[in-house]
Parts: C-alpha cells; structure tokens; sequence
C-alpha cells in the first residue's frame, strides 16, 4: 500500500520518490512530484532552502479479511459529480467553463480514496443516478484514479487521469441523441457515427478547448486495442497512450456491470472474467494487473459453489485478493487465500 509522509531533507534517500511538486517561496516549480529523490536532487533543494518533502512510502501488501467493505466515494462527492456532469453536457456553450468545477470534483475523489485504508471496488459503488451517460462517465472517472492508484502512478497523473475519464467520452454531445437512445441494435452506418465521439472529442478538447493534451488522448483512444482492433485508427500496443490503456478498462468494466436499454448488468464476477480474458488483446495486461488487486468481485453473503462441488456463502473479502475470498460452507470455512486448489465457478 502507498502513503504519503512529510520528511526532512537529511532523512531523504535515492529510493525514495516525491509525491508532490517542490515549489520555492515564489511559488516556482523545482522538481516535479514523481522525481526519485537521488543525491544531486536532495543537495539542488538543499541549495534552494528547502528543509521537508512529501515522500511516496510503499509497504509491502499485507492481507486483511474484511467483513464490510465501504463505498469508493462518498454518496455526496457522487451526487456533486452527476450534476457536474449533466451541466457540462447539457449545455453546449463550451466545456471550459466547466473544467474548475470538474477538478474540484477529481480533487475531492483523491482525497477520499487516499484515505481508504484497502482500496476497494465493491458492487455497490455501481449504483447510478441520473442518465447513463453522466453516471458512466463519473463512474469511469472514479474508476480511472482507483486503477491509477493501483498502478502507483504519481499524483499529478492520476490527477489527469481522473479528468480524462470524466471527459472520456464528451464527444458524444456531437451525436445525435436518437442515435445514442436507441434501444435495439444499431445499423452499420449508425455505428459509424457513435465511433466518431472519440474524434469529436479530441477536437473539442485539444483543438477547441486547449485541455491538457493527455486528456484529449483519453477521448481519442479508449476504444483502441493493443491488438490494432480498436478504432478510430486501429493503432495498436504502444502507440497507446498510457492513461488511455487505463480509461480503456474502466469504460468496458463499467459498461458492463450497469443496466443498458438493450441488455441488463452483467454480474460483478462475470465482467471481471471478460475483463481478464481480453488481457493483451482487448486490454493492457498491467491495467488488468490493477484491477484484478481492487475489484471485489462478490458481494459479503452472496451463494458461491465451488470447484469441489461444495456451495457455501462469502463471508469476509480477503484485501490482498479480492476474488478469493473467505467462505462459509457446511464442512468449515474455507480460506480461498490459502487453498490455492479450490475457486469459485458459480455465484447460485
Ligand atoms: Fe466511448
């Protein structure tokens, strides 16, 4: 797990790393969050009069067995961002004047996640309000800084990241609403026309808006596959942005454990199967890594039948792996950390 801890110059070492940008009395930047703290670094902020920094600490993963596991965020936050979002969709007077409110809300969701002690997604972060659209997009926002947290990415990207996965999906105000509304199959053509939101996208953001070109990336290219089988180009593998291979996941996941018009919610157990078999194909595998860390995938008591035969009841959700968790059957309880042999098949 990751903390932030404030030290003094004289205790910094090479294998730590800043966690945020060291700045002097002017408000000038020094050195960038993310810098590993090597020796010609710790003697230029010494020279410059800086006397503590914010230092990034890993300890090593230690297991918990939770009984209860909270929300990712906030009913509050939730609400706050919905209603962001309907705004900035709603009203087509241009997107820059809604993108302080919008780092107001990224803001808030890191600060809430950074104080949870085990990172969790639990289904009941699923739940949305107001229309799909503005839902999916706060939720693969939300999603976006939980995987980059994950990863162990420096703030200021999860910070961008967050923004990106908010706005992932801000072309669509160029498509026509009957198109996105409709509740059966498209036609080709119509397809045509919904693949065109990362285009728009990219141009409102970068070309219209100036936004922080990571960001415009995001709208572009979270349909692109490492396999080339993406759109709007069919890049493949590196050509990538990194931050968009992330927004990528969280977009499919989420997509898919929500009730559409055209289908109900997959369960929280199934999605994460596509999800991990579309690692390396549809997915980048390290993103997949991420995830598989944080998504619970079976709620506290829900019926699980396991691969022996026996059926039993989730008990308590093991932190190091979510997906294998403590459960109850007739015979005893069953640790599924530990009896490495045994999985889940089924939820019944
Ligand atoms: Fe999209």
């Amino acid at each position: 797990m990751t903390s932030i801890k404030e030290i003094s110059l004289d205790q910094a070492t090479g294998s730590l790393i800043l966690a945020d940008d060291v700045t002097n009395v002017h408000g000038q930047v020094l050195v960038n969050a993310g810098t590993p703290l090597r020796r010609e670094i710790i003697a230029f902020l010494a020279k410059h009069g800086i006397a503590t920094v914010k230092v990034r600490t890993t300890s090593p993963a230690k297991n918990t067995e939770l009984s209860t596991v909270t929300n990712l965020i906030s009913a509050g936050t939730r609400l706050k961002m919905v209603q962001t979002m309907q705004n900035a969709f709603r009203n087509h007077s241009g997107i820059a004047a809604h993108l302080p409110y919008m780092r107001e809300c990224i803001d808030e969701v890191i600060g809430e996640l950074s104080m949870q002690e085990n990172l969790l997604i639990y289904l009941s972060d699923i739940r949305q309000q107001g229309g799909y659209l503005y839902g999916h997009c706060v939720d693969v926002g939300v999603f976006a800084v939980a995987f980059g947290m994950a990863m162990g990415l420096p703030r200021d990207d999860i910070y961008v990241l967050g923004l990106g996965g908010l706005l992932h999906d801000y072309g669509k105000t160029r498509v026509p609403g009957e198109i996105l509304e409709k509740n059966c199959r498209l036609t080709p053509d119509e397809f045509e026309q919904v693949k065109k939101h990362t285009s728009f996208g990219y141009n409102i953001l970068r070309i219209e808006t100036h936004v922080d070109s990571r960001i415009a990336l995001m709208a572009l290219q979270h349909h692109e596959r490492p396999d080339g089988r993406g759109y709007p180009w069919g890049i493949g593998d590196d050509k990538i942005h990194p931050l968009a291979r992330i927004v990528a996941v969280a977009d499919v996941y989420d997509a898919l454990i929500t009730d559409r018009v055209y289908r109900p919610r997959i369960p929280a157990h199934e999605a994460l199967g596509i999800i991990n078999a579309g690692a390396g194909t549809q997915f980048d595998p390290k993103v997949v890594e991420a995830v598989n860390k944080i998504i619970v995938p079976y709620y506290i008591g829900s019926a699980v039948k396991l691969d022996n035969g026996t059926t039993g009841a989730v008990l308590r959700i093991n932190t190091l792996e979510p997906a294998r968790p403590v459960v109850w059957t007739r015979e005893g309880i069953i640790n599924l950390l530990r009896e490495r042999n045994l999985q889940i098949v089924a939820v019944v």
